[in-house]
This record gives C-alpha cells, structure tokens and sequence, in this order.
C-alpha cells in the first residue's frame, strides 16, 4: 500500500508511441516464443511425417519444429518444417491458418533460385502443416554475428551482395520475405548461401495477432512494427540490421524487451558502427545506414541498388588485397581481341566495373556449381576448361568465359583452370549492367564472336 503520508515520486510520463505499442503488442523476452508443451507431447516419438521417415529434430522456432527427414523413394535428406494454429484460435481461424499455410507454401515453391531454399511439398499430418524443403546441412549466419566469430568483411559483404541478389530475385517474382533476419540465412557447407522461410512471416503475423508478437521483433522494419502495408523496401531494413550485425557483432536494435526493442526501431538510431569497429571503411558503414534509413523513401529503393553498392564496396576491399588496379593496364586491356570494336573511352569505362589479376599455373578460375556475378577474359595464358574431371576445351588469349552463367542466369556449368600462369580480367556483371547501353551491346556481340569461335572449334573436332 503506497503510504499517502510520503511524497510519491512522480511517475515519469509515458511517451505516446510506448502506450501504443502496448495496446498492439504484448509479450517479453527476446528470441522465439515458445512451443506450447501440447505441441511437443503431440509431437513426441513421431517417426513419419508424409511420405518422410523422421530422422531427427534439428531446430526449434515460434512457429514450431524444424526436423531432419529422409525421403526414402528419391533418397535425400529433407527439412521437414512442422506447425499448427494455435489450440483456442477457434475452427474457423484455424482453417484460416492452414489455407494461408498452402498458399504460402505454393507461393515460396514457386521460387526456384539457387540461393533461395527449395520447397519440396507440403501437407497435413494430423491437424500438423508441414513443408518439405531442402535440407541445409550448414550454419546460419547467427554463428557469424558473434564477437569472436566475425567473418572477413569481404566473405560478409559478398554474402550480402548474393543474399541481395536472391531477394531481388524474389521480389521480381512479387514475394516479399518479410522476416529477414540472421537465423534465416543459411551458409551451406559447400559454402552456398541460402535463404530459408519466405511467406513464413505472414502466417506467424496472422497466427499472432491475437497474442502479440513472438519471436524477436529487432529486424522488423519501422512500418511493419506500425502495422502498416508492407513492400519489398521492408527487406531492405531488415537485411540492413543483418549487415550491421555481421560487421559489428552487435544487433542494430538490441533491448530487453519487445517494447524497447520496437521503439529503438522507430525512434532511434544504431550505435554508429564505426564506434564499434574503426576499422570500418565509410562505404559500408554509409550503405547499412542507407538500407536502415527509417524512411522507407530513403532506404533503397530496390535489392538490385543495394547489390550494385555491395558489389562496389566488394571490389574496393578486393583491390587492397588482390588485384592490379584494371585503370593501370589500360594497354594491355585495349589491346585483347575481345575489345576490337570498343573505342578507348568506353575500354576505360569497361575497366570501372572490373578487376585485374594474376592467376598462378594450376589454380582454378572458375568452379562448377559456383554463382557469382562476374565473367573473365583472359588477358594472357591459357586455359583448360573441365567438366567431370575431362578438359572439353582450351581458352586462348583474348577469349571470354564464365558469361554463359551471366547470360543465363545458372550456376557455372564447368570448371576453368589456369593451364600456364595467367593474367585475367573479371568483369562484374551488376556494375555492367549498368554501363551504357552501347557498352552492354558491344559486349553482347563478343560474346557473340566468341561462341561462334568456339562453336567452329568443336565442329572441326567433330
Ligand atoms: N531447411 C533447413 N535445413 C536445415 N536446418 C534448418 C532448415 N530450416 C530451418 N533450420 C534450422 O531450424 C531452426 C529453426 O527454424 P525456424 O525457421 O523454425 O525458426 P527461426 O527462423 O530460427 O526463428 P523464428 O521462429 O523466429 O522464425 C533454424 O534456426 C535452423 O537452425
Ligand atoms: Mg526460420
């Protein structure tokens, strides 16, 4: 009982926007919410889901379990995602949920990207929904967001850039993610990336509407904490919170609880990075505030601008590392057949969107399975190409390769090794695409010269 004798201490006055987050969300703690215990009872002992034999559970989140399964007809792991509407949610929104779950399902199946995790199935076990997907069998980047586990910066920024890549892909296809965040990016052993959960969010909100939010709201962007409609621009946000995470090995907007959290991401700016780490250079520390402009206006306005910065920033840290600056062998560049038909000028913008380096006798160029943005031409040397271990042909001075993946899209179809030393030109296909137009033509018609080459080659082999 307060004592009416003693001056009470005058309650400090609530800011507006704290009230009404109370009214709209409730719950405490970081991190994923619980699974209820019923869920887990119901669960125990399960040995098949589907046609999937159980194989073990590897993870836990809001919505439900994550397991381990095995497809015993096509014999290959899978990822088996489990969930269900919450037990007082009532039928009809329980069916609700379940038909969301289809469609969401349908829809993240429908992306066939080689950084994006493949949906292989959906259906019903009981009153469970799951979803058969690709198994990962790698960490996700929370592992990197750890103080003593940073990555290299030029390992994070080329994960961004291909993360980037994949939600640009994504958002083309009209599907936002929604629920960006470390723990849904995955860094397979192969060293592939792949992003998990697409359209997930959107059941978890709906799930959650009437209990407030679970799972941690620090990657959420500003209009989706408000409630207001979302656009691909709130995945820029949240992947802005994973990039200063990666390099700083600090959340953008940690706190105690949601509401701290969710008024930091409203209201207030991250520490600036470069307190963190001064070792930062300016353009990375300038492109996270750009995804992170409170001001959806004032982000990027799509992945594929935000890849171009990346890409920019990645050539940079490659520079002080690897490469010769390309502006310094002008000559040499001019003088490839590759380039017979540019003028001088546009050589020297070409060399603004690549690099220049040496490539030692035996050390591979380009792997099979491999996606990157860039393309080569071999400025001196030779080299093998080799697929399943055969070498099926030779690339001489002045010929391009690694511009079918570009120009398609795909994953390298062979590896390229360096037969003699080498000296290679590597262009980056996102800053190209952003030459002039009569650039990107004259390039298309090298490549051009350049199959109708080595098509004449392999007919005379014939
Ligand atoms: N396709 C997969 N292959 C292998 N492991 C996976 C796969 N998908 C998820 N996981 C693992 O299961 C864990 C739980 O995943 P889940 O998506 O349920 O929750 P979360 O993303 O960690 O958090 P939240 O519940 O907030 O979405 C992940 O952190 C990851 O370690
Ligand atoms: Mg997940």
């Amino acid at each position: 009982m307060a004592d009416k004798g003693k001056k009470s201490k005058p309650q400090a006055k609530e800011h507006p926007l704290t009230s009404w987050l109370k009214t709209k969300f409730r719950g405490k703690g970081e991190g994923p919410g619980p699974v209820d215990t019923q869920f887990l009872t119901d669960l125990s002992g399960i040995k098949t889901i589907g046609r999937y034999e159980i194989v073990s559970q590897i993870g836990q989140g809001s919505m439900g379990l994550v397991y381990l399964g095995r497809d015993p007809y096509i014999k290959r792991n899978v990822g088996i995602k489990i969930s269900r509407p919450a037990a007082d949610v009532g039928e009809e929104k329980a069916e609700k949920y379940r038909e969301r779950f289809f469609i969401e399902a349908q829809s993240a199946g429908r992306l066939m990207h080689p950084n994006i995790v493949s949906i292989y199935d959906a259906g019903m076990h009981k009153d469970f929904c799951y979803m058969a997907m690709e198994y990962i069998d790698g960490p996700t980047l929370k592992t990197f967001c750890k103080n003593n586990q940073l990555l290299p910066m030029s390992n994070v920024v080329e994960i961004m850039f291909i993360t980037c890549k994949a939600l640009d892909h994504a958002h083309k296809m009209g599907v936002i993610h929604r629920d960006i965040k470390p723990l849904n990016i995955m860094l397979k052993k192969s060293g592939h990336i792949k992003i998990t959960d697409f359209g997930i969010a959107q059941i978890k909100s709906e799930q959650i509407a009437s209990k407030g939010i679970v799972g941690s709201p620090s990657y959420m962007s500003p209009e989706q904490i408000r409630q207001k409609p979302v656009e691909n621009r709130t995945d820029i946000f949240s992947l802005g919170c994973v990039l200063y995470e990666l390099l700083t090995g600090q959340m953008a907007f940690p706190g105690m609880d949601y509401l701290s959290i969710m008024y930091k991401v409203i209201k207030e700016e991250p520490i600036p990075m470069e307190k963190i780490r001064p070792e930062l250079p300016e353009i990375l520390v300038k492109i996270t505030k750009k995804a992170l402009a409170k001001d959806p206006d004032q982000r990027y306005q799509t992945c594929e601008d935000f890849a171009y910065d990346l890409r920019v920033a990645l050539r940079g840290l490659r520079e002080t590392t690897k490469s010769t600056k390309a502006e310094d062998v002008f000559d040499y560049v001019n003088s490839v057949s590759f380039f017979e038909n540019f003028t001088k000028d546009q050589v020297k913008e070409v060399l603004k969107s690549s690099s220049v380096f040496k490539v030692p006798r035996g050390e591979e160029m380009v792997a099979e399975g491999e996606i990157k943005d860039s393309f080569f031409i071999l400025l001196s040397g030779k080299a093998v190409v080799q697929k399943n271990n055969k070498n099926i042909a030779v690339i001489s001075r002045g010929e391009c390769f690694g511009e079918m993946a570009y120009l398609s899209g795909q994953v390298r179809a062979a590896t390229v090794l360096a037969e003699t030393d080498c000296i290679l030109m590597e262009i980056s296909a996102t800053l190209l695409d952003r030459s002039s137009e009569t650039v990107q033509l004259l390039f298309l018609k090298s490549f051009a010269k350049n199959l109708i080459q080595r098509l004449s080659k392999s007919n005379v082999k014939e």
